[in-house]
């Protein structure tokens, strides 16, 4: 029997920050994304599990696969995901699955064959009219209810079996939803809905969160001088094709999730291809996916949706971050870049955003060695010490971005961060989290920067350590190394992540 609902992994706020909650306890998914065709063969995946082992991942994430699932028309294939559960399990491995259904980078390659070859009752989107993509359109009724109705049985199988283990703590609901190649669909069925008035609830929406909507939405409604009504057109002028398909696709989603959620509602989150370059217009990027600007729209369309979660591949990992933290939404980054970066970036996004999932791309490459193995180490370690400080304002990320140093207040002093060396492609940037456990008592982890502390304006000039120390956590325990003093009198991390304990004092 599964258990009462109270066990089953949820989100609750802390202060700013929203933690995962697992097993009662705050849970941050270390975690990699296999890649797409892996675990649709569990040969396939035997090794992977023990390399996720190896770089201390505590968590996959593994596409499940709406053709696999249901070859058939109402008849459903588990033995599949039973694997993954089973083989995430003897790992000690929580496990993500990314629910590829109606949608996989836009395209319904995933959906079954059954679905994909009746165009008549599960007609294509349509980039001009007449002209069909290989994606479903999301105005099909349809496939919405099979899509709904398939992810329904795969959550009921997956309450059935792990709702004791929970195994499964997070679902991901499609991939990079969205279209390509023309900023709506343009389908019989697309063409009818666009005529119609802007639904009342995102009216209200938009007017109760005037303040706080993303500038894109913001300005295009002040272009057409707010109405409190009207069609697509009529409201939101130049983005109204973008905001219509957001509206209906995140629709979509919603149901699917809802219909999940009713079986078992582990938190579920939709992940997003994001917009390249300022230059590019939707439909060159999916339009109608959860991408930045279209937060607000989604929020609205998809309750049911706790999380909408960015696909880091941009250069610029800080800035994509902050605005996926914007307004409240958690920071789940289920891909990012593979490459050396990786082992900075997780300290912070961490640190910086109370993260609660940080997963590379592609997990399957990664040799053993990579560095992220040793940052999930030094990571897992501290979890008790970090779940303590999330939303406490006493945490920071570091990340070495173009500027070689950086100041910050934090505590009861001013830091002033400096990278050991400049950014380098194919080495890791210099990144870590900080911790002000009290006002002069401070955690830094991380890689290649060192930190100086500066008396706050109006405080005594003199800064010191009244004790530098190296060590490590075991369990959220701190366990004393050597004492850092003379020549080694500098908190400095240098190329192997690694921690350092500081306390202060100040004077005249
Ligand atoms: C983003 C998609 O979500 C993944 O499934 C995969 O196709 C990667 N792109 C490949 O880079």
């Amino acid at each position: 029997m599964a258990e009462p609902l109270g066990n089953i992994p949820h989100l609750v706020k802390r202060g700013k920050a929203t933690q995962l909650v697992v097993e009662g306890k705050p849970f941050v998914m270390l975690a990699g994304e296999v890649h797409n065709s892996s675990s649709s063969s569990l040969a396939y995946m035997e090794p992977i599990w023990d390399r996720l082992s190896a770089l201390h991942c505590n968590t996959a994430l593994a596409p499940v696969s709406w053709e696999l699932l249901e070859p058939r028309e109402g008849q459903f294939r588990f033995d599949l995901v039973d694997g993954l559960v089973k083989g995430a399990r003897e790992h000690g491995l929580r496990l993500v699955p990314l629910w590829f259904g109606t949608w996989k980078n836009t395209w319904s390659s995933y959906a079954p064959g059954w679905v994909k070859t009746d165009l008549a009752r599960f007609p294509r989107a349509q980039i001009e009219p007449g002209k069909n993509r290989g994606a479903v359109t999301c105005f099909c009724e349809a496939a919405c209810e099979a899509d709904a109705r398939a992810f329904a049985a795969l959550m009921r199988h997956i309450r059935d079996s792990d709702g004791e283990a929970h195994t499964v703590i997070v679902v991901q609901v499609e991939n990079e939803t969205g279209l390509l190649g023309a900023a709506r669909d343009h389908c019989a069925l697309a063409e009818a809905r666009f005529k119609e008035k802007v639904p009342a609830e995102l009216m209200s929406y938009l007017q109760e969160h005037k303040e706080a909507l993303h500038t894109t939405v913001r300005w295009a409604w002040a272009t057409t001088g707010r109405k409190a009504s009207g069609t697509w057109q009529q409201v939101f002028g130049e983005v109204a094709d973008e905001v219509f398909m957001a509206w209906h696709i995140a629709r979509y989603v919603d149901r699917v999730a809802a219909a999940g959620r009713a079986e078992y509602p582990v938190p579920m989150f939709a992940n997003a291809w994001l917009v390249q370059n300022e230059g590019q217009k939707p439909g060159e990027y999916p339009s109608g996916g959860p991408v930045s600007r279209m937060m607000d729209v989604w929020r609205c369309a998809a309750p049911h949706v706790a999380v909408l979660a960015p696909d880091i591949y941009l250069a610029d990992f800080a800035a994509v971050c902050a605005e996926y933290a914007r307004g409240g939404n958690p920071l789940l980054i289920p891909e990012a870049r593979r490459s050396e970066e990786a082992a900075a970036n997780a300290f912070y996004a961490v640190g910086q955003h109370d993260a609660i999932c940080f997963a590379p791309f592609g997990i399957d490459g990664v040799p053993v060695e990579h560095p992220l193995g040793r940052s999930y180490e030094l990571l897992s370690s501290m979890m008790p010490i970090i779940a303590e400080h999330q939303g406490s304002g006493r945490m920071i990320g570091i990340l070495q971005r173009d500027k070689e140093a950086q100041e910050t207040d934090l505590g009861g002093y001013r830091l002033r961060i400096r990278f050991r060396a400049p950014r380098q492609e194919g080495k890791v940037p210099g990144g870590g989290l900080i911790i002000a456990a009290a006002d002069d008592e401070y955690i830094v982890a991380g890689v290649g920067f060192s930190v100086e502390f500066l008396p706050r304006p109006g405080g005594p000039p003199n800064v010191d350590f009244l004790a530098l120390d190296e060590g490590e956590y075991r369990d959220g325990q701190w366990v004393q190394g050597r004492r850092l003093n003379g020549d080694e009198y500098a908190l400095a991390l240098g190329d192997r992540p690694a921690v350092r304990r500081a306390k202060l004092y100040s004077y005249a």
